[in-house]
């Protein structure tokens, strides 16, 4: 009964939402503006790639041996993306395909020997972008194969997961939600090269996730504990979150999405019931203000606790994908597509009037990076919050959600 007004009020509240659209800034020409003007630094230094900016907007540079090198040019792409999609509106002088080409390239020194980990699926994203343009671009398909066993090569069959974090005692393997997003890299190779072994490798860490990092409410662990000799879990705790025991947002976000791209990949049901459970716990527990915090238990006084606007944009986009799939199952669950696009377009309308920053180098402020970092990295721009703000963008448009 509780779960029932509570749904009305929100639905109350997102039909407010829907009538004035979704925010304008998600078409803003400062998407354009500010990515050329990162993309067009001259920089010799090898760190050239952004991840985070500091607490006045200004880009931090990193190598590109990280798990964030991948967002830049895939932003690059995205915004190839949207050129097509909005050609009468959107600056057509900009060559978006040339540059993500260009900042894709960057990343190529660091095919092996890097240390990324288990996130070699993000850091696909642009050569996944590129196959969509030129499927036969022999550089891009490399990368997919390299990448795809690197993660494949993480697989404990014992564990039943990949490795995402390494450490000095190999037999304690540590797992991330955020492991979720990385797996889509492996049906992608599963299909190239004709492999299924890949595809079991994705399917036996998701099934794993289920059992040992999503609690019975919905919510998430962040980091699950297994011993790789025995298979059996240690311990469940947090790194970036709150508490061993909370709910850490962008962990959650990364879930929503995560199990929604195993039921695209995949279409066994059990994975769409899990995006919806992780998205329905995460609209349940929304503060008030409809803000994204940094983590759901977090406190709220004292200090005013940071939101972060990263695992706002990263819900959002994952919200649109379990919409659309919600449309694509028999019969068409209308009432269900709606509920998560609303639910999106809500994610994102709060948070763009918070952290739309017209004066810094990133598109929003207000991102955690990590919380608990000591000085906490906190209040800042991200890289992937600007990544999924212009793809989420796009995906409006392709749903008819949006005008350009
Ligand atoms: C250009 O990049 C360099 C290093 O990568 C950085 O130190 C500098 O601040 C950047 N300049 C601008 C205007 O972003
Ligand atoms: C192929 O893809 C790579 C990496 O994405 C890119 O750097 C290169 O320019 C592309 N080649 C062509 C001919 O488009
Ligand atoms: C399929 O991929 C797995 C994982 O990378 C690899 O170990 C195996 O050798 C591949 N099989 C074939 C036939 O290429
Ligand atoms: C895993 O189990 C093995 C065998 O019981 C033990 O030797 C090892 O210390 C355990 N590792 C961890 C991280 O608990
Ligand atoms: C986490 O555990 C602590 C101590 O057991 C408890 O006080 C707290 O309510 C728990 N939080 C959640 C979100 O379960
Ligand atoms: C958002 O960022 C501004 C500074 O950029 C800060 O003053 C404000 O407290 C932040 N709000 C939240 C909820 O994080
Ligand atoms: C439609 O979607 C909603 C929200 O995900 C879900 O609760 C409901 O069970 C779905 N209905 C059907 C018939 O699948």
């Amino acid at each position: 009964m509780t779960m029932l007004v509570h749904l009305l009020a929100i639905s109350g509240f997102l039909l407010f939402v829907q009538a004035s659209g979704p925010p304008k800034e998600l078409f803003s020409p400062l998407l354009g503006g500010k990515v050329l003007a990162t993309a067009s630094n001259e920089s010799t230094s090898d760190a050239r790639y952004p991840q985070y900016t500091d607490r006045e907007g200004t880009w931090q540079y990193f190598t590109a041996n990280q798990w964030t090198s991948g967002f830049f040019p895939g932003t690059l792409y995205q915004l190839n993306v949207r050129r097509s999609l909005c050609s009468s509106s959107f600056d057509r002088s900009v060559d978006w395909l040339d540059l993500g080409r260009q900042w894709s390239s960057g990343i190529l020194p660091y095919l092996t020997n890097n240390r990324i980990e288990h996130d070699v699926g993000f850091v696909s994203f642009p050569f996944q972008d590129e196959l969509l343009v030129n499927p036969k671009n022999a550089t891009a398909i490399n990368v997919i194969q390299i990448f795809a066993d690197q993660l494949a090569g993480r697989f404990s069959p014992i564990v039943g997961c990949t490795r995402s974090w390494d450490t000095v005692d190999p037999t304690d393997f540590q797992v991330i939600i955020d492991n979720m997003m990385n797996l889509d890299l492996l049906f992608l190779a599963a299909n190239m090269f004709g492999n299924d072994t890949y595809r079991d490798i994705a399917i036996s860490h998701a099934d794993k996730t289920i059992a040992n990092h999503i609690r019975p409410d919905g919510s998430s662990f962040h980091v699950v504990e297994y011993n790789s000799t025995t298979g059996e879990v240690i311990r469940r705790r947090t790194a970036q979150g709150y508490a061993d025991n909370s709910t850490w947002t962008r962990g959650q976000a990364w879930g929503i999405y995560g199990f929604a791209t195993m039921y695209k990949n995949t279409g066994i049901k059990r994975y769409l019931e899990i995006s919806r459970h992780m998205a329905t716990f995460f609209m349940n527990t929304m503060p008030e203000d409809g803000i994204v915090p940094w983590d759901f238990d977090a406190p709220t006084v004292p200090p005013p606790r940071p939101a972060d606007s990263s695992a706002a944009t990263i819900a959002a986009t994952g919200l649109l994908l379990l919409s659309r799939l919600e449309d694509s199952i028999a019969p068409r669950n209308s009432t269900g597509s709606r509920l998560w696009s609303d639910f999106a377009l809500s994610l994102l309308d709060k948070m763009t009037d918070l952290a739309w920053r017209p004066d810094w180098q990133s598109l929003l402020a207000n991102g955690t990076v990590n919380s608990n970092a000591d000085p906490p990295n906190q209040l800042t721009g991200t890289v992937y919050g600007d990544y999924y703000f212009v793809k989420v963008g796009n995906d409006l448009i392709t749903m008819g959600l949006a005008k350009c």
